[in-house]
């Protein structure tokens, strides 16, 4: 299993540590303000070894994943012990031809996998989530819980009033772009993503385009106040050169954000040597990242803060929190916050691992079994699981 390390460079570290206890009700962290600057330059996230799983070899690939054996059996045990029965819905330029060449009509042709769609599988683009409605619906619900972890902030870069152009990489169902195109109305917002699944009737000043950030970007250079990207994890080969380029894009004095989180789901109420669901989530996501070539493990590895430092940022700030899936904090942002978090999870749970576990050789019945148990862990209420979060803004020199 991959290590488990610790987060300790955010300026919020620390405080975030003691929300996790759901018996004692702490203040919630909170976001720095956007316009007070926060440390410097972060320092590397320390590491800790993490605890080796206990199940027996036989059943136990070298990833350290339980065999989908393992949770069929699993079926009989009382993993609803505890289970409130609670639905979770309640809760609730040369340049140019590169980034595009992957780019044709052929972007329309979904592939379709175990009865879900997929983007198709084009020059060096790669999602493993489907972009389907379901799936959708889900990334949408995303958002809101992380507006909530920011306080309904869309950022946390000490941005101007009028700031004119701004970029998101990445950009999903748009639905960051499109608030942000509301919140701003003289800026000009543009949403890239490789999945053509943006609305269309949107603000007059957003527009999306087909790209993929993975090739040089088709953007021009110097040109954008802010560059912003939400969760690409899985989805990048080389994190310095992404960044690179949102440093070639980027307007000096102007800002880049960036926003990840770990895949794990972490407790710090059962010792990861249980066999929870809960704990053979992350693994699910870290072993395929490793097949894809595409790494889930941003946060324990730091490559934000070390590709932004690497490709010429200053200024650089981090911000860590951890945010909870499930209602079971005391706090009530919190508790709120988890609900979205446990919805989204409810609305797709096999959507989001279904592609991961297909690496593993397991079979779409193998993945919904899985998936039983952990939502019956979740809704339980008695892991008080959360996922780490990080944030990143810089600034380009002037
Ligand atoms: C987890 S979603 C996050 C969406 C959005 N940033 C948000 O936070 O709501 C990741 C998005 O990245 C897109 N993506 C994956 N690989 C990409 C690539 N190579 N170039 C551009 N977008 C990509 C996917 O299509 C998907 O819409």
């Amino acid at each position: 299993m991959t290590g488990n390390k610790a987060i300790g460079n955010s300026p919020a570290a620390g405080k975030d540590d003691t929300f996790t206890s759901p018996t004692s009700p702490v203040a919630p962290s909170s976001p720095p303000a956007p316009a007070a600057a926060a440390s410097p330059k972060a320092a590397s996230p320390g590491a800790a070894p993490s605890a080796p799983a206990t199940e027996p070899a036989a059943t136990e690939p070298s990833s350290g994943l339980l065999s989908a054996q393992h949770w069929a059996h699993a079926a009989d045990l009382p993993v609803d012990e505890g289970d409130t029965g609670e639905d979770g819905d309640s809760a609730l330029g040369d340049d140019q031809a590169s980034s595009t060449a992957s780019i044709t009509s052929s972007i329309l042709k979904y592939r379709t996998i175990n009865g879900r769609t997929y983007h198709s599988e084009s020059g060096n683009s790669q999602h493993w989530t489907p972009n389907d409605d379901v799936h959708l619906e889900s990334m949408d619900i995303n958002h809101h819980l992380l507006l909530l972890s920011l306080k309904e902030k869309l950022f946390l870069a000490p941005l101007d009033k009028d700031i004119e152009r701004v970029v998101d990489i990445g950009t999903g169902t748009g639905i960051w772009a499109i608030d942000f195109g509301d919140e701003f109305p003289s800026a000009e917002v543009i949403g890239t993503d490789i999945s053509p699944i943006q609305p269309s009737w949107v603000p007059p000043n957003v527009k999306f385009e087909i790209e993929d950030c993975t090739q040089p970007w088709t953007l021009p250079s110097d040109h954008f106040d802010y560059v912003h990207m939400r969760q690409l994890f899985g989805s990048i080969d080389n994190w310095d050169a992404l960044f690179a380029e949102a440093y070639r894009a980027c307007k000096p004095g102007g800002w880049i954000e960036s926003y990840e989180a770990s895949p794990r789901m972490e407790s710090d109420h059962v010792p990861e040597t249980e066999n929870l669901a809960i704990h053979e989530w992350g693994k699910f996501f870290i072993e395929g990242g490793k097949k894809l070539d595409r790494t889930f493990s941003i946060i324990d590895d730091n490559l934000q803060v070390k590709g932004i430092e690497k490709a010429g940022f200053t200024k650089i700030n981090t911000w860590d929190f951890k945010a909870p899936i499930g209602s079971w904090p005391k706090d009530a942002r919190l508790r709120e916050i988890g609900r979205y978090a446990q919805a989204a999870l409810e609305q797709d749970y096999e959507g989001y691992v279904l592609a991961m576990a297909s690496l593993q050789g397991w079979t779409k019945e193998e993945v919904y079994v899985y998936c039983a148990h952990l939502r019956r862990e979740i809704r339980s209420g008695k892991y008080c699981p959360f996922y780490r979060q990080r944030v990143v803004w810089a600034q380009k020199p002037e």
